[in-house]
């Protein structure tokens, strides 16, 4: 069989996709008619896939927030996510943690308590109508400082969802130093939340040594730059803290110059445990079968391969033993 058609057809899990940059150039689009006359974002999908053309980090970050703009009403997060959950389903992901960033919604108007209420019944939906479980990292918007931070965890222990398994951080990481986060990390772990926060990405392998020292990271996102120490590669590996590679958004925002120069291959030479993931599958032109299909090149896999990396994101799920078996 060809490779592409065992990917295709092989349950899997992803544990770094953000909501609003998962929707589908469809819903996006659906979102800007609904908001014509306030918004940049073309109202036709396939004018969507060019606007998604981002020449650098910053660039990304500007053009995503203007999609985080669309979503104006309790119905525009549901549409949203459930659109995103049927798309996953249809790729044979079978259990996803997607990071969703409260703040950039409550300060759009959204009430803390009706905010989580769509996010679950949506959550819930998707469960229902495609079988894909559902579980939510929320995200510290890193750009936007202490206050956003303050409100994302006060959200996080207040409201606590059923569905909320870790705390993340993203945005920029220049001039954004993990370590003004540490307080917030450290009350979310003691309530029992997992910590999962971006860094790496687009600086050096300082940030991850900080992500992991002052934010008790379980998990990393991207964290693509700890290539760059050998000591940090080895604590990596040691404690198994694994990176969540999306090796397609590493190019597209130019976090590196090509596929060919990705550092995926040292990092698993290195014995650093690692999924593969998406980030921003549509924003990327990317979804998750292709990024197997990235990985599998990067690496050599051959269909044995390619089953160990679905397996391992099973693994580092935070999903609980039960249901890490029923998937297994
Ligand atoms: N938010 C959405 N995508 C992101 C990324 N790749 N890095 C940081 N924050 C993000
Ligand atoms: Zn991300």
């Amino acid at each position: 069989m060809e490779l592409s058609r065992f990917i295709a057809g092989l349950p899997k899990a992803e544990l770094h996709v953000h909501h609003v940059g998962a929707a589908s150039p469809r819903i996006v689009a659906e979102l800007a008619a609904r908001h014509e006359g306030f918004t940049p974002v073309p109202a036709d999908p396939a004018l969507v896939e060019k606007f998604y053309d981002f020449r650098d980090f910053p660039h990304f970050l500007q053009v995503y927030l203007q999609v985080v703009d669309l979503v104006r009403t309790p119905d525009d997060l549901w549409t949203l996510i459930h659109g995103v959950g049927g798309d996953m389903a249809a790729q044979q992901v079978r259990y996803a943690e997607l990071t969703i960033t409260p703040h950039l919604h409550l300060v759009r108007g959204f009430a803390p308590k009706a905010f989580c209420e769509v996010i679950e019944d949506a959550r819930h939906r998707v469960e229902a109508d495609y079988g894909t479980v559902l579980r939510w990292c929320f995200d510290i918007p890193g750009d936007f400082g202490v206050p956003a931070a303050d409100q994302t965890l006060s959200l996080a222990l207040d409201e606590r969802p059923d569905g909320l398994v870790s705390l993340g951080l993203g945005g920029g990481e220049h001039g954004v130093p993990r370590s003004l986060f540490a307080p917030h990390f450290a009350a979310a772990r003691a309530s029992g939340l997992h910590s999962v926060p971006h860094a790496g990405e687009v600086t050096g392998a300082q940030c991850v040594w900080d992500a992991v020292r002052e934010l008790g990271a379980e998990r990393i996102a991207h964290g693509i730059h700890s290539v760059e120490d050998p000591a940090l590669l080895e604590h990596l590996a040691e404690h198994e803290i694994t990176l969540e590679v999306c090796p397609t958004s590493n190019v597209r925002t130019r976090a590196v110059p090509s596929l060919a120069e990705h550092p995926l291959p040292a990092l698993v030479s290195a014995g650093v445990p690692i999924t593969v993931n998406t980030d921003d599958p549509p924003m990327f032109g990317t979804d998750l079968n292709q990024e197997y299909a990235v990985a599998a090149e990067l690496l050599s896999l051959d269909e044995q391969g390619v089953a160990d990396l679905a397996r391992a994101a099973v693994k580092a799920s935070f999903l609980g033993a039960e249901g890490k078996s029923a998937l297994l």
